[in-house]
């Protein structure tokens, strides 16, 4: 039986992870469960840096950005010997098992954890929605908003300069949030890894779209080292004057929107749940509006990527 449970947060932070945080406690303290903190993801595991939760720490938690538990970035945790400091840590602290709030590589401490016979469970936390298995994950609407946001406004200026602003868009390697908000924007161009368009091909659009103002083209962060080469060909074929503009961290700031804090609440107590039900190595995450759980191996490892092929036809038949 599970009497008490660890929380982190680890890698890049997400607006909603609080809210998942807040959901987490409120459950298990129902259910009469402890929670135990553990600060800086897996590298405060490994330094002990763990302590109890009260009500206190997180009264209007669920409505605050950034993450109360603090994370980091602690790569020396793909090496057995400090998961298992780790895990002695757990067990000093007398925890049963924990939940893990975070991306891919995130999940990938989990799943090892489970394999060394500590039982966790999974929230997809990250802006980038780049976790198979959950259609959405937790942050990702609200960096979305911003990023919709700052483009509104550089269309202000763009408009009055007669320019094309080159946003750079988190994500890493998936081009998920570049789509979202060029679909929300009404951005004119995208450049993202899941259909990569040539620079000329780029260009070539930009040259039939030179009656307008200005001009958005929404890249995905992964082609940031291709942009100057892009803005050189730009500037050259066409009358627009191009400004590279990388949004950075200012995208995973923030109040989280209603529908992450909705979302998280619901992965959430789904977390909770399944460790009462004696479930280990699971992910939590939505498909078809249902909350499910998936191995979380196969999370990983198995799943087709996310990618909204639906979506990006859409953006194709009104854009280009
Ligand atoms: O995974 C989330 C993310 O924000 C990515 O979109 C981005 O590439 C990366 O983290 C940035 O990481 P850091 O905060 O370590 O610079």
């Amino acid at each position: 039986m599970i009497k008490r449970i660890g929380i982190l947060t680890s890698g890049g932070d997400a607006p909603g992870m609080n809210t998942a945080f807040w959901a987490v406690t409120k459950k298990a303290f129902r259910e009469g469960i402890e929670v135990y903190g553990i600060f800086e993801g897996y590298k405060g595991m490994y330094e002990n840096n763990i302590r109890k939760i009260t009500g206190k720490d997180i009264e209007r938690c669920y409505e605050r950005g950034g993450t109360k538990l603090w994370s980091a970035r602690f790569p020396e945790f793909q090496q057995e010997e400090y998961r298992q400091v780790a895990i002695e840590n757990l067990r000093k602290n007398e925890i049963d098992a924990v939940v893990v709030i975070g991306g891919d590589g995130s999940f990938m401490g989990a799943m090892r954890l489970t394999e060394m016979g500590f039982p966790a469970i999974g929230i997809p936390g990250t802006i980038d929605n780049d976790i198979k298995g959950t259609e959405q994950t937790v942050g990702f609407a609200t960096a979305l908003n911003t990023v919709v946001e700052m483009i509104e406004k550089l269309k202000d200026t763009a408009d009055s300069h007669k320019r094309a602003m080159i946003v750079e868009i988190m994500g890493r390697k998936c081009g998920d949030l570049p789509l979202h908000a060029a679909i929300s924007s009404g951005a004119e161009l995208l450049w993202i890894p899941e259909h990569k368009w040539t620079i000329d091909q780029l260009v070539n659009k930009a040259t039939q779209l030179q009656d307008k103002r200005e001009i958005i083209v929404c890249v995905a962060e992964c082609y940031h080292d291709e942009i100057p080469e892009l803005m050189r060909k730009l500037d050259e074929a066409t009358v627009f004057e191009p400004k590279h503009q990388i949004l950075g961290h200012i995208q995973r700031g923030g109040r989280p929107t209603v529908g992450d804090r909705i979302l998280a609440t619901r992965l959430g107590n789904r977390a909770v749940e399944l460790l009462i039900e004696g479930k280990k190595g699971r992910m939590v995450g939505v498909q078809n509006n249902k909350v499910v759980d998936h191995d979380i191996i196969e999370s990983i490892t198995e799943f087709e990527p996310n990618f909204n092929e639906e979506l990006y036809n859409t953006y194709k038949g009104i854009m280009r």
